[in-house]
């Protein structure tokens, strides 16, 4: 899908790689760009339309599928990810936390939206994902296990909307620079990289990206014996 003269709804539009989508997408041409935040008086950015959403709330997520019929181009980014370890006594309440956003946010949004989607001809979703969706090195093991769930989520919807036209495209990638690994010293990827190749392997017709070279190697590493999952954290 070309974003030329779309219509796009980006989850998570007020920071980080969701205020990176937005901004692109109107230097792209799109017709119209809704930015949905929990709070929308955090959306600053010029030219896009500010839209209360908090995806693990089902009446707001209702309400913005009913007000945004014109959604030609979904963007499901929001996203939250804590550090953790799985033996720890909160690992159960982050594992929800975690799947609530994550997943079940995600697939509220695809429901709520498919009906959108389809009055548009089809249109396209794109999942942000991660490398992580592929192991759980134990830095962020429940944020892990999720992005694993958000990636099965994201194959069996992309079969379920092929039906109507709906291009549905994972986005995969290493660390972002962004405040949701602010405290991880380690090599990141400007967001704007991110969004500028995921935005062309959307118009390329494709249904993966892989954001930058980490999530190329790991990608291609996983079929290997000593696959990097099955390898103890570096
Ligand atoms: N940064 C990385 O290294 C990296 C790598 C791979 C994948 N990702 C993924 O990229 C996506 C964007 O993350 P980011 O790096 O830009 O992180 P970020 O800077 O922390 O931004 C997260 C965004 O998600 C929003 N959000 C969180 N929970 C929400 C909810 N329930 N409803 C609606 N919005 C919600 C936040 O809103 P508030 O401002 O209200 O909190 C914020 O806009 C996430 O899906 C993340 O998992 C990030």
């Amino acid at each position: 899908m070309n974003i030329q003269d779309a219509v796009v709804l980006v989850t998570g539009a007020n920071r980080g790689l969701g205020l990176a989508f937005a901004k692109e997408a109107l230097a792209r041409g799109a017709r119209k760009v809704y930015a949905g935040a929990r709070d929308p008086d955090s959306v600053t950015l010029p030219g896009v339309i500010p839209v209360r959403l908090d995806v693990t709330k089902p009446d707001e997520v209702a309400a913005a599928a009913s007000q945004l019929g014109d959604v030609s181009l979904l963007i499901n980014n929001a996203g939250i990810g804590e550090l953790g370890s799985l033996l720890h006594p909160d690992a159960i309440d982050a594992l929800q936390r975690h799947m609530n956003t994550n997943v079940v946010g995600v697939l509220r949004m695809a429901q709520a939206f498919t009906p959108v989607l389809a009055a548009q001809g089809g249109g396209a979703m794109i999942n942000v994902l991660s490398i992580v969706s592929w192991f759980n090195s134990g830095f962020l093991p429940t944020y892990a296990i999720s992005k694993s769930a958000a990636w099965s989520l994201t194959n069996g919807l992309r079969n379920e909307l092929r039906a109507q036209g709906t291009q549905v495209l994972g986005l995969h990638m290493g660390f972002v620079d962004t405040d949701l690994v602010r405290d991880i010293q380690a090599p990141k990827t400007p967001p704007e990289l991110i969004v500028t190749r995921t935005l062309d392997a959307l118009a390329a017709g494709r249904s993966e990206v892989l954001g930058d070279d980490v999530a190329r190697q790991i990608k291609q590493g996983l079929s290997a014996d000593d696959a990097f999952y099955l390898q103890p954290p570096a």
